[in-house]
């Protein structure tokens, strides 16, 4: 095509693309580039506005390394990772929430019932629930990674000042598909926001920050590994999360209890609660592989 114009554009360049294309690239291509000409001419998209969009994403290559992926939290301010959850989530599971920067392979071992507080900060957590089915039954031997930040709102991979696998762990459940453990509150803490990200950021009115959470990853043979988050009803941040990560059903409620309060059986911590503290009981629900 040597006259190309605005209306043949598009479909120019899906002429152009050859028969040996694979038919999956083909159609979220055509989908891509039809959405992107028709943004470009809803907008009458100026030359300078153009030019600014490219340098942002300049901007995001040259700060992105090994450590920070600045591509993928535009994905997530953006509400693009959330949206691709949401999308890949089946609905009688617990939803999944973003993965973000901070998890880091080779947690150490946490038995059920086991400590992540160690020497922290922070008043302390127990955290506990049931890894299932829909119906109900329990998932034997379902692996949970959990990883959260420390009382600073630091994860330990940001500080240096924590041990590498600080507030990190993996744990194996029983027969009773049962997790439990000891923890500290995470904190809110805000998304790197002093690169082109907190540029958009800023320029929305947009604050960075993210309600403070619980990750887990937790996965089972024969079924659909779950990435997901946990968030408490408290938290001052819950309704602006930066990254839509939030839903209704990830929400946990801390419990106050007074110190000599009764704890679950089989909490390494046990003996030593002697504040008060919180107790908070959150189930989690893996449906099979299709
Ligand atoms: C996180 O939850 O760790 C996170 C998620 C998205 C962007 C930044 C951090
Ligand atoms: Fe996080």
């Amino acid at each position: 095509m040597r006259n190309v114009t605005r209306d043949t554009l598009t479909q120019t360049f899906l002429d152009y693309c050859g028969a040996e294309t694979d038919p999956r690239l083909r159609s979220v291509l055509e989908s891509l580039v039809r959405h992107l000409h028709a943004f470009a001419m809803e907008n009458n998209l100026t030359h300078a506005e153009w030019r600014k969009g490219l340098e942002l994403l300049t901007k995001a290559g040259e700060i992105t390394d090994s450590e920070r992926n600045e591509f993928v939290l535009f994905s997530d301010v953006l509400g693009l990772s959330s949206l691709v959850d949401m999308i890949n989530s089946p609905d009688d599971c617990t939803p999944s929430s973003v993965l973000g920067p901070f998890h880091i392979l080779g947690a150490p071992d946490l038995p059920v019932g086991g400590d992540l507080k160690g020497d922290n900060d922070g008043p302390t957590v127990i955290v506990s629930g049931i890894v299932s089915e829909p119906d109900g039954t329990p998932i034997k031997g379902a692996e949970i990674e959990i990883w959260q930040t420390a009382d600073n709102g630091l994860y330990s991979n940001q500080d240096p000042e924590q041990p590498e696998y600080n507030l990190r762990g993996h744990m194996v459940v029983g027969d009773d598909g049962r997790y439990l453990f000891t923890t500290i509150r995470p904190q809110p803490y805000a998304v790197p926001d002093d690169g082109p990200v907190g540029e958009l950021l800023h320029a929305t009115g947009r604050h960075p920050w993210r309600p403070s959470h619980l990750h887990f990853i937790i996965t089972a043979p024969g079924y659909r590994s779950l990435v997901t988050e946990v968030f408490p009803s408290d938290d001052p941040y819950l309704d602006a999360d930066a990254v839509f990560g939030v839903r209704e059903k990830l929400i946990m409620v801390y419990e106050k209890q007074s110190a000599g309060d009764p704890v679950p059986s089989g909490l390494a911590a046990g003996d030593a609660l002697t504040d008060p503290y919180y107790k908070v009981d959150f189930d989690f629900v893996l449906v099979r592989e299709a």
